[in-house]
């Protein structure tokens, strides 16, 4: 069975032809970054247009590097939501009419149910575990019983891991997407150079939460007058760029992994899958491993490729659905939020 995967909730336009919901035979993925950058942060009217320039183009490419036509394609898999309502939309309409045009049934794909299922295409979605989806919209850990049970755990009272990366290579002027750039800025640094605050690591439940952190690192540059747009010049920081992207890496990681080693063992589960665009993270690759050698879980991280925004996972969830897959798709809306917001019921009292 062969679908074509249509995303673009946020800034990236994305198409992908999947067989059999786990065989990626294209993945196109075209960034918006150049756009966003000067602005440091995502700007949701000039990302939908750009996809309405894009789509069209990247559906066909996907399909041509499949080798197919359109008239082979099975089944239609589209991201519904949550994400930027007009970048949902423009992808959602696109499918809609391609639908409608030729007659192939189309499923609404929840973007976090893509990410969530994303090891789907590279080996399997090992089942019982501990999933952590972090990206630049979401951080939340899910308990995967089956593909029918999933339960969030635990998940962010305020900014995502990758908001606060974005955030935090924004106030060091280190452009945009902030998460790639704070990775390499902090090769070379000290990741004790400053002390920085781990928010509620010990707070003993499985919630996040990051702006914290964000105005911990705010609260340094200002005082050592890094931000004060008055001052003739850059006053000079005690402490290197590179050093100050070390020591906010890794109290993000140190959070991410403490909270995942917890749920793990909350759920007591022997797997944990790790996606979303802040899985591509070498460091945080490494000391999750370690802490996975270390408890006696297995960690499981999909190929770089596939943790950013991309429509291979959107096929791979839609196969999983197809059986709610709609031909008659004109009711078929987008939504901003609502996503997989079920607390599960072992969460109780933890
Ligand atoms: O999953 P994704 O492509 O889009 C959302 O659904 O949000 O994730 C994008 C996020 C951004 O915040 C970006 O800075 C972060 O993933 N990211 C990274 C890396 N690559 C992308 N964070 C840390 N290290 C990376 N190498
Ligand atoms: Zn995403």
């Amino acid at each position: 069975m062969l679908t074509l995967g249509i995303e673009t909730s946020c800034d990236d336009t994305a198409a992908a032809v999947v067989r059999d919901g786990h065989e990626v035979l294209s993945s196109i993925v075209s960034t918006q970054d150049q756009i966003h950058s000067p602005f440091g942060g995502i700007v949701p009217e000039m990302a939908s247009r750009s996809h309405l320039e894009k789509i069209d183009n990247v559906v066909t490419q996907a399909i041509d590097k499949a080798g197919l036509t359109l008239s082979e394609i099975d089944l239609v898999a589209v991201t519904a939501g949550p994400g930027l309502i007009g970048s949902l939309l423009v992808g959602l309409s696109f499918a809609k009419g391609l639908s409608f045009a030729t007659g192939l049934p189309l499923v609404p794909v929840d973007h976090i149910q893509g990410h969530l299922m994303t090891l789907d295409l590279a080996g399997g979605t090992p089942f019982p575990s501990v999933a952590l989806v972090a990206s630049g919209g979401h951080t939340t850990l899910f308990e995967l019983r089956s593909p029918d049970s999933i339960h969030i755990v635990g998940t962010t009272l305020d900014d995502a891991a990758g908001e606060a990366l974005d955030k935090a290579a924004k106030l060091l002027g280190l452009g945009f997407p902030g998460g790639p750039a704070i990775e390499e800025a902090a090769q070379t640094g000290d990741p004790e150079a400053l002390a920085l605050p781990r928010p509620l690591m010990q707070s003993g439940n499985l919630d996040f939460s990051f702006s914290g952190l964000k105005t911990a690192l705010f609260t340094y540059l200002q005082r050592h007058g890094y931000l004060d747009r008055t001052t003739a010049g850059q006053p000079r920081l005690p402490l290197s760029t590179a050093d100050l992207a070390a020591s906010y890496l890794e109290a993000v990681v140190d959070v991410l992994v403490s909270k995942c080693r917890n749920a793990v063992k909350f759920c007591d589960v022997p797997h944990l899958v790790v996606v979303g665009g802040v899985a591509r993270n070498g460091h945080l690759r490494k000391k999750m491993g370690a802490a996975g050698s270390r408890d006696g879980f297995q960690v499981h991280f999909p190929p770089p490729s596939l943790c950013t925004d991309n429509a291979a996972m959107v096929a791979a969830m839609g196969h999983r659905t197809r059986n709610k897959a709609l031909t008659d798709v004109f009711d078929l809306n987008a939504y901003s939020t609502k996503s997989l917001r079920t607390r599960g019921p072992r969460r109780k009292g933890h």
